[in-house]
C-alpha cells in the first residue's frame, strides 16, 4: 500500500517538477547567484527589549518602535552587506513581542504604551522598512503588532528588492491568549507569492500547529517558508514553560518543512534555525550565544534552479480533494455542530485601554 502511494506521488511529483533554466534570473537586475543564494534570520532582541531570554519582568522598561525601525534597518543593511538575498524578522519584532503579557501585570501597566508602539501600514516606520528593502535590494519579511484605528494584530509583511510588498496578512487566530489582546485575521492573508527567485510564504508561531493555517499553505507550494517565532530558548532550559520550549516550536517547524518541502527559515531573538525541505537542519544559533554580537543567523547555498516554480499539486496530501475527504470522513460521532470558536474576534482598542 505505501509503495503504491509513493508511485503516485512520484508520478506526481514528475508531472509538476519542472525546475526553473537559469535564463529565468536574468531578468534579475541585481548581483546575486542564484545557484547559492544567501538568507538571514535575525535574532537579536528588539530595542529594550527585557533580556535574557526568559526575563519577562517589564518594570520600568518601554518597548521604542521608532528605535526599533531604525536598528531593523541597520540589521537589513548589515545583511545585504554580507550577501543576504532575504532578511527575515521574529513574529511582532516591530516593536517587539511582550513576553509575559499574561503572567503579570503588563496589562494594566503597558497596554497603552504597546498600541502607541505598534506599527500603521503606511506610517512613516513602515516607509522606512519598505525603502530599507529597496536600498539593499533584499527581500526583507517581517513580523509586527500591527495597529489601526480600531484594533492591533499579528501582522507579516513579505517585501521584495524593489520595496513592493507582496505579501502583508494577520495572523488567522492570534493562540491562547494572544487572543485577549490581538485580533484575528482572515484567511486572505494565508497567500504564497511567486517572486523571480521562487515561491515564497509565511506563517507565525502557532500558525506552524493548525491544520487550518498550515494546510491552505501546503497547497500553494512554497519553495522557501518563513516561520517567524517571537523568542526561543535553548533546547532543555529548564525555565522555559512547555509552549514556549524550542523542543515544542521546532517540532511544528520542522514538521511544516517536512510537510511543505520548502526550506523553513526560523527566526527568533534568541534561537534560530533553518531546515531544509526533508527537516533536515542546515544552520543554528543557540541562544546562549551573544546577540549583540551575532544579531544574525546566516544560510547560504540556498540553490533556486531547484525550485519548482507550481502554483499547487491537485494530487497532493494538501490539495482540495483531500480536504473534502476530511469532510466526508469526519466521523459519525462528532456533532456536526460549528460551536463559537471560529468567529472572528475583535478586541477594540477602547476595550483594551479600558481593562
Ligand atoms: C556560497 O556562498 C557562500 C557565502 O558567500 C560561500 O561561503 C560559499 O563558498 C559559496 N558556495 C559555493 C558552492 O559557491
Ligand atoms: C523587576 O525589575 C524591577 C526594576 O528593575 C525590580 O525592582 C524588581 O525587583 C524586578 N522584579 C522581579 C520579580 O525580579
Ligand atoms: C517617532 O518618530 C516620528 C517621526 O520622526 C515622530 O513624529 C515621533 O514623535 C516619534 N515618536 C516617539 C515616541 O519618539
Ligand atoms: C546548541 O546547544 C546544543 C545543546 O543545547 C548543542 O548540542 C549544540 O551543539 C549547540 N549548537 C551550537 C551551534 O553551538
Ligand atoms: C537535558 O536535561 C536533562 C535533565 O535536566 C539532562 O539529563 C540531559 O542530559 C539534558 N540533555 C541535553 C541534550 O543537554
Ligand atoms: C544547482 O542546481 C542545478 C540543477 O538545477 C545544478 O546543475 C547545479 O550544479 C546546482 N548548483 C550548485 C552550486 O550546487
Amino acid at each position: 500500500m505505501k509503495f503504491i502511494n509513493y508511485a503516485i506521488l512520484l508520478a506526481s511529483l514528475i508531472e509538476v517538477a519542472v525546475s526553473l533554466p537559469l535564463s529565468n534570473f536574468s531578468q534579475f537586475p541585481f548581483d546575486i547567484n542564484p545557484q547559492n543564494l544567501t538568507f538571514a534570520a535575525v535574532r537579536a532582541a528588539p530595542v529594550n527589549w527585557p533580556t535574557p531570554i526568559l526575563n519577562k519582568n517589564w518594570t520600568g522598561v518601554s518597548l521604542d518602535l521608532n528605535a526599533t525601525v531604525d536598528y531593523g534597518v541597520s540589521l537589513i543593511e548589515k545583511a545585504a552587506a554580507n550577501g543576504a538575498s532575504a532578511v527575515v524578522f521574529p513574529e511582532c519584532w516591530f516593536p517587539g513581542y511582550p513576553k509575559g503579557y499574561d503572567e503579570n501585570d503588563w496589562m494594566t501597566t503597558h497596554i497603552a504604551d504597546y498600541i502607541a508602539n505598534s506599527l500603521e501600514v503606511g506610517s512613516h516606520n513602515w516607509n522606512k522598512l519598505l525603502q530599507a528593502a529597496a536600498e539593499n535590494q533584499v527581500f526583507v519579511a517581517f513580523g509586527f503588532s500591527e495597529k489601526n484605528d480600531e484594533a492591533i494584530y499579528m501582522a507579516q509583511a513579505l517585501v521584495d528588492p524593489l520595496g513592493t510588498v507582496l505579501i502583508q496578512r494577520r495572523k488567522l487566530r492570534p493562540s491562547g491568549t494572544e487572543r485577549l489582546l490581538w485580533s484575528d485575521g482572515s484567511r486572505n492573508g494565508m497567500q504564497v507569492a511567486s517572486t523571480f527567485l521562487g515561491r515564497f510564504g509565511l506563517l507565525e508561531c502557532w500558525e506552524h500547529f493548525h491544520p487550518s493555517m498550515t494546510f491552505p499553505m501546503w497547497s500553494q507550494t512554497e519553495d522557501v517558508h518563513f516561520a517567524s517565532f517571537p523568542y526561543m530558548p535553548d533546547e532543555n532550559d529548564s525555565e522555559a514553560l512547555w509552549w514556549e520550549s524550542a523542543e515544542v516550536n521546532h517540532a511544528a517547524a520542522r514538521t511544516y518543512a517536512v510537510n511543505s518541502g520548502a526550506i523553513s527559515i526560523v527566526p527568533a531573538v534568541g534561537r534560530a534555525v533553518v531546515y531544509n525541505g526533508n527537516g533536515v537542519l542546515l544552520a543554528e544559533m543557540n541562544a546562549s550565544e551573544s546577540m549583540e554580537e551575532n544579531p544574525i543567523l546566516y544560510v547560504s547555498g540556498i540553490n533556486a534552479t531547484l525550485f519548482h516554480d507550481v502554483n499547487f499539486n491537485i494530487n497532493s496530501e494538501a490539495s482540495w480533494g483531500i480536504l473534502e475527504q476530511i469532510v466526508d470522513n469526519y466521523p459519525d460521532n462528532i456533532p456536526r455542530v460549528t460551536g463559537t470558536y471560529v468567529n472572528a474576534v475583535t478586541n477594540p482598542i477602547s476595550a483594551l485601554l479600558a481593562a
